[in-house]
């Protein structure tokens, strides 16, 4: 795996905005597998401002998101929905109806998960996808356990991370308790790989994804089964690395 070191989040986020500029500017069709949480929000707004100042296209660009939180609906304040609006998709030029989100919602999850799996591969497959990284080592909400052949799934979502998120929610009580999330298999057959790391509270899992075994333990660490993976990680979540 590459490894980018960032002085700071804004570099971080400046870098890694560039990459998918990069991308969408060489292939106008491009497919980006998108994540939210708060470590994109950064790349999010430079893409907004390269779109703005420099003309960045994105309106033959389709996009899909990793995760959704079952029981949501797309207009719900918290739901991943709304987050990719709020930060991302208002503010460029790419058309709704090319943008995919699985439905927290949808009345049958299983077969809202095939559709899923289905509407990525007639979109010709991912070419960059986007990552964050959880304290536990997730990727998407492939939590501790998650082995390399998952696909699009419903997940429990670990402790950890509805402790995580529960900033995002008026109380842990309300953050809820499964997401569809699209699984390690998923992810690995995206062209290629970004992952982003911020902060000192992500240092051990960018250490264990990076320099540990291969173990669906840290789901992350899956990703050195991949042979094109950029990792950017700023100087806190990369000070446990040798
Ligand atoms: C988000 C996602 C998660 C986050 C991870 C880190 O779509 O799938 O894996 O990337 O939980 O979240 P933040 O960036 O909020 O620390």
């Amino acid at each position: 795996m590459k490894l980018l070191i960032a002085e700071n989040y804004e570099s971080l986020s400046k870098a890694a905005a560039h990459i998918v500029a990069q991308v969408v500017t060489a292939k106008p069709t491009a497919v980006l597998g998108l994540a939210t949480g708060s470590t994109p929000i950064g790349m999010y707004r430079e893409l907004a401002r390269l779109h703005r100042e420099e003309g960045v296209d994105f309106s033959r660009v389709t996009t899909f998101n990793l995760d959704e939180y079952v029981g949501l609906p797309p207009h719900h304040p918290q739901s991943y929905h709304t987050f990719m609006q709020e930060h991302f998709f208002r503010h460029v030029n790419i058309p709704l109806e090319q943008t995919n989100i699985p439905r927290g919602d949808a009345p049958d999850l299983q077969a809202e998960c095939r559709r899923y799996e289905a509407a990525i591969a007639a979109a010709g497959g991912i070419d960059l996808q986007v990552l964050g990284i959880g304290g536990n080592g997730h990727i998407g909400f492939n939590e501790p356990g998650s082995d390399a052949e998952t696909t699009t799934r419903i997940v429990e979502l670990a402790q950890s991370t509805i402790k995580a998120n529960a900033r995002f929610f008026e109380s842990i009580d309300d953050v809820p308790t499964k997401a569809v999330s699209m699984g390690i298999k998923t992810i690995l057959a995206a062209k290629r790989i970004m992952l982003l790391a911020s902060g000192e509270a992500k240092a051990d899992a960018v250490r264990r994804m990076l320099e540990g075994e291969k173990t669906p333990d840290v789901p992350a660490s899956l990703l050195q089964l991949h042979s094109d993976v950029t990792v950017i990680a700023d100087k806190e979540a990369a000070a446990l690395l040798s």
